[in-house]
């Protein structure tokens, strides 16, 4: 495969992710926690396709349980001029609000979120709720910070380790949702998708497609109930379970329920340290998980001479985040 051929091929595969769409049960599970923040908000759907999108369809099935004040979305399309739609009025007066009081209307651009014409929209609304497409999660995240947006958006837990996402989490700007921790989430996909992988299926009824994705997790800078539970410590630190990185001075944590509660100094601990993060209780110095040292993002002085990840007795480790207990 010469090198273009192989770069389109590359660009394709990741641009399928872009065509996962959230079940109605992910949504419930996630967006029921923040039923008081809804209350008199503009909600914006910027990534839907809103006859087909379950976030549309959550909204606009509860616009009077969320007493929301407006639901917006708009659709995309590639090439070509597109639409969206709205409900904010009893516009059929049959005293409620809801799906039979949608207005569709032209756009002039294409819907693409980054468009004048959506950029307009998103600074009249509140919130944004959507899975934004995952080949674009950086740019998104860029925009919704530029234009200082609310956000609950899925996508990987992958995505913590771009540099920018990471500082956010760090300066607890973002966090976690509080409905997924841990486990695998089945996506619906196009019925032309080919269902190659063991983690796919048909469903026998509907004849729809469905594809299990490992690590998602919803991202949001919006707070809900119960946020920050403290994680429940009860190991003693000891040298021979945590034993210290040859090229930095902290030790290794191999499991997050495993953090000693007696350790003053700085901890390398797992990516899913971040579904047990309380800012209350610890404090995230920086992340080590590619060969090249970055100080803004490591936090810690490298010590090693060359390989920047987390190494032990020549043994290189996954990916840590570096933290330090706050109440020692
Ligand atoms: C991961 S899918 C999720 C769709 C829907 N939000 C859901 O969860 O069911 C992302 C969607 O964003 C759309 N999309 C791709 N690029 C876009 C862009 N630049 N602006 C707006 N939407 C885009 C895709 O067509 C796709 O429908």
């Amino acid at each position: 495969m010469n090198k273009t051929l192989s770069n389109d091929f590359r660009q394709a595969k990741i641009n399928k992710k872009d065509e996962f769409y959230t079940q109605l049960t992910d949504i419930e599970k996630e967006l029921k926690y923040y039923k008081e923040y809804f209350k008199n908000k503009t909600i914006f759907c910027n990534c839907d396709d809103p006859e087909d999108s379950d976030f549309w369809n959550y909204f606009s099935i509860n616009f009077e349980f969320l007493k929301l004040k407006k639901l917006i979305s708009t659709h995309y399309e590639r090439e070509k001029t597109s639409y969206k739609l709205e409900i904010s009025l009893d516009i059929n007066k049959d005293g409620k609000i809801n799906k039979k009081d949608t207005i569709k209307t032209k756009l002039l651009q294409n819907g693409d979120f980054r468009s004048p014409e959506c950029i307009d929209i998103l600074n009249q609304s509140d919130i944004v709720v959507t899975n934004p497409p995952f080949s674009l999660f950086r740019e998104y995240i860029d925009q919704l910070y530029k234009y200082k947006k609310k956000f609950i958006i899925i996508g990987n837990i992958n995505t913590y380790s771009y540099k920018e996402i990471f500082r956010l989490i760090k300066e607890n700007k973002i966090w976690f949702g509080r409905s997924i921790k841990s486990g695998d989430r089945e996506f619906r996909v196009p019925d032309n998708y080919p269902l190659t992988a063991a983690n796919s299926r048909v469903d026998e009824f509907t004849g729809r497609k469905f594809v299990r994705v490992k690590g998602v997790r919803w991202f949001t800078n919006v707070k809900y109930d119960e946020m920050y539970p403290d994680l429940k410590l009860y190991k003693k630190y000891n040298k021979s379970e945590f034993p210290r990185y040859d090229n930095y001075n902290a030790i290794n944590v191999e499991v997050t329920k495993d953090i000693p509660f007696d350790y003053k100094g700085v901890m390398g601990v797992p990516i899913t340290f971040l579904d047990k993060y309380n800012p209350n209780q610890f404090e995230i110095l920086g992340m080590c998980a590619s060969a090249g040292y970055d100080k803004d993002i490591v936090g810690i002085p490298f010590e090693g001479k060359k390989d920047a990840r987390p190494i032990i007795n020549g043994e290189v480790k996954y990916a840590r985040i570096f933290i330090k207990n706050k109440n020692l």
